[in-house]
């Protein structure tokens, strides 16, 4: 694959400048090349690292995906980060964390290039036409636990920007702001609005008292924004497989298939369309 012609360098400084009133302020960390944030965000919290510490990278060698996938990670094509939060929620709540995170990207890729990207439970998101949308970005949510405590959480967020095409394996699944829109946008840009979107969600999903509200409001942005929350044919990729029609959200955030069974919930797999009866 070619390398984009982009100069695309992050100004570290002007970017914790822009972010003075979050978590993140002054706890930004940037490498070059690294093996993977997520490994070493978890890395750092279990050395004492406080919460709002933010690791991205230029380029990673060994970017990890959900399940056994990878993350392909070229330098200077993308924005590779883990954010470590210490929050004050129940281990059984880290999941409105996870979607919260779809939904800041959600938002900082509307306000820096104008496009309404889809969201497929629970954390990728997709661009393209509703028939043949692929994915530009996703999110691997790390914990680590006790029953009734989070000790740390690590969110990490791959996005494809400058991409000018994938190897044949990718083509067909994957995609990037650069490919959708023919131009290049600033990595700085949508690292600030996404940072600052972070924060507002982390912030309403942990003000005590507030949770309720907070996750009514997510529930209600994935009902607007994702055509995968319902009425969506799929295969869900979970036990032995089975297909069936999404049916919305619990009232925990996991997404639910109408089966010709009866009503499942999806609790540890994802989600692919089904185009035609198997
Ligand atoms: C997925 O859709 O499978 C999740 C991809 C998550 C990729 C990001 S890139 C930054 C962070 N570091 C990693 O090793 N993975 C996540």
């Amino acid at each position: 694959m070619t390398l984009p012609a982009v100069d695309d360098r992050i100004d570290l400084a002007a970017l914790d400048s822009s972010l003075v009133q979050t978590r993140f302020h002054g706890k930004l960390h940037f490498f070059p090349t690294i093996h993977s944030t997520n490994t070493h965000a978890m890395a750092q919290a279990d050395a004492g690292a406080p919460d709002g510490s933010v690791y991205f990278a230029d380029e990673q060698t060994a970017g990890r995906g959900r399940g056994t996938h990878e993350w392909s990670s070229p330098p200077g094509s993308g924005l590779y980060l883990s954010i470590l939060l210490r929050p004050a929620i129940a281990p059984a709540d880290v999941l409105w964390l996870s979607l919260a995170a779809g939904l800041a990207v959600h938002q900082a890729v509307r306000q820096v290039t104008s496009l309404e990207c889809d969201l497929r439970w629970p954390n990728d998101l997709l661009l393209g036409s509703k028939l043949g949308s692929k994915k530009f970005c996703g999110i691997l949510t790390e914990l680590n636990a006790e029953v009734t405590r989070v000790r740390s959480l690590v969110i990490g967020i791959g996005i494809n920007v400058h991409q000018p095409e994938f190897p044949p394996d990718l083509r067909n699944i994957a995609t990037s702001l650069h490919i959708e829109t023919g131009r290049s946008w600033p990595r700085q840009d949508l690292l600030a609005a996404l940072l600052q979107s972070l924060d507002r969600e982390v912030n309403a999903l942990t003000t005590p008292g507030n949770l309720s509200n907070a996750t009514a409001s997510i529930l209600a942005r994935l009902e607007r924004a994702s055509s995968w929350i319902r009425g969506k044919r799929v295969y869900v990729e979970e036990l032995e497989g089975y297909e069936g029609v999404t049916e919305g959200l619990d009232p925990r955030g996991f997404l639910q298939i109408r089966t010709a069974s009866g009503l499942r919930t999806v609790y540890s797999g994802g989600v692919r369309e089904q185009k035609t009866n198997r």
